[in-house]
């Protein structure tokens, strides 16, 4: 079965390709000739994983899948959460948008003073499998905490901040092989994974 990831990120390819197995041929939007820029513009993860999705199947008519993450601060409401890629951005119009070093100073000053760290990754799958065209969601989390400084060399993103539950490393310093089975994405994946196993 040919299912599309709207993605071109590489790591996330490899990743579910590993998950899913031969009987699935993950193609990417450079695979299917899509360099669109394609909307993202909704007020929640799950109104941009169905934009992202709903966008490739109205066009392409093909079985979709689409992913949206955030990183989700309890004591600041819930912020960075939908606007994680470009919270300096958010928070100060002169900073660089997805810019990971100025994400996590931003979210280290918003934290300052606040005895509550915790936090959780949060991301959403949407799927839609032709020839009917409604959607299903597929959610992984983990729960965890910020700490005051950066801690780890490998990852990406918020990766030196947050240490997970259980944990008394961050994301950064555990490295992707132990990331990659505890992380919001591999949650999410392995669910989407056993829904599309059992057609
Ligand atoms: P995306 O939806 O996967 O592109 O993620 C949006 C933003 O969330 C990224 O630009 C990162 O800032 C952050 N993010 C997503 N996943 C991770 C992760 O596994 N570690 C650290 N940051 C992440």
């Amino acid at each position: 079965m040919k299912i599309v990831f709207a993605t071109n990120n590489k790591h996330k390819l490899d990743e579910i390709r590993n998950i899913l197995g031969e009987k699935f041929e993950v193609l990417s939007l450079n695979d299917i000739d899509c360099h669109d820029d394609i909307p993202e513009t909704g007020c929640t993860l799950e109104e941009n994983a169905r934009q992202k999705a709903e966008y490739i199947y109205n066009k392409y008519h093909c079985n979709v899948f689409a992913d949206d993450t955030g990183l989700e601060v309890e004591a600041l409401g819930g912020e960075p959460g939908v606007y994680s890629a470009r919270y300096a951005a958010v928070k100060n119009p002169e900073a660089e948008s997805h810019d990971s070093e100025a994400n996590m100073t931003t979210l280290l000053r918003e934290l300052e003073g606040k005895g509550n760290r915790k936090a959780r990754f949060r991301t959403v799958i949407c799927l839609i499998l032709t020839p009917h065209s409604h959607f299903t969601l597929f959610e992984g989390i983990v729960e965890g905490e910020i700490i005051p400084e950066r801690r780890g060399g490998e990852g990406f993103g918020y990766d030196p901040i947050f240490q997970p539950e259980g944990y008394d490393k961050t994301f950064a310093e555990l490295g992707n092989d132990i990331k990659n089975t505890i992380s919001h994405r591999a949650r999410a994946v392995a669910k989407l994974s056993n829904y599309i196993k059992t057609l």
